[in-house]
């Protein structure tokens, strides 16, 4: 299968991209892409925008992403109990143009953050609303504490019970 990962962060550090990497790694029988949402920049939404130029083409282009792929792996950051701007923004301009936005694949979504919560509020934010975009979540996985648990030089995750967790939330990939 071919499976889209991504970070629902900008940031140039961002934790959820070494952990939805990292999570690549352990989908041996797929092919994983891995995009940034960097890579698809748009002005704040506004209606006022959208009447006067339209829906920008990286919105379209994000979605070709989405639609050419069979199941779809988000890491989520969390910013106040909420999305980041940058993945909110992403997300309401492609909404404009597709309101199912996640086009009926199976999304596996992770969070973390350095705190205990490991970004949970958004993880469930996410996961509540995503039947509204056509998402199916076949599974959800939070990893707290970020770096007492992510070996950062080695890129990978040290705790055994954290990685076998996560193991079987990529595996629910396989049944769809
Ligand atoms: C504006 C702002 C708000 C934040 N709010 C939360 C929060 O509500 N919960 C949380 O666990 N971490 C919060 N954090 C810390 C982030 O989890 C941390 O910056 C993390 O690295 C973000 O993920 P990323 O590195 O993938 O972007 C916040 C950080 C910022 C800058």
């Amino acid at each position: 299968m071919n499976i889209l990962a991504f970070a629902a962060s900008n940031s140039r550090k961002s934790i959820n991209k070494s952990l939805v990497t990292y999570a690549g790694t352990l989908l041996e029988n797929h092919r994983v892409e891995i995009i940034d949402i960097n890579d698809y920049p748009m002005p704040i939404y506004s209606t006022d925008l959208e009447e006067l130029h339209g829906v920008p083409d990286a919105a379209e282009q994000f979605l070709s992403k989405i639609s050419n792929a069979d199941a779809l792996l988000i890491s989520f950051a969390e910013h106040n109990g909420n999305y980041t701007v940058a993945y909110k923004n992403l997300f309401d301009w492609a909404s404009r143009m597709n309101m199912k936005v996640y086009q009926s694949k199976p999304v596996v979504m992770l969070s973390t953050s350095p705190g205990p919560g490991g970004a949970k509020s958004v993880l469930e934010l996410a996961r509540n609303s995503a039947h509204f975009f056509d998402g199916t979540v076949s599974a959800s996985l939070s990893i707290p504490s970020f770096y007492d648990n992510f070996d950062v030089d080695k890129g990978q995750l040290i705790d055994e019970g954290l990685i076998a967790q996560l193991k079987s939330a990529l595996a629910t990939i396989d049944t769809h």
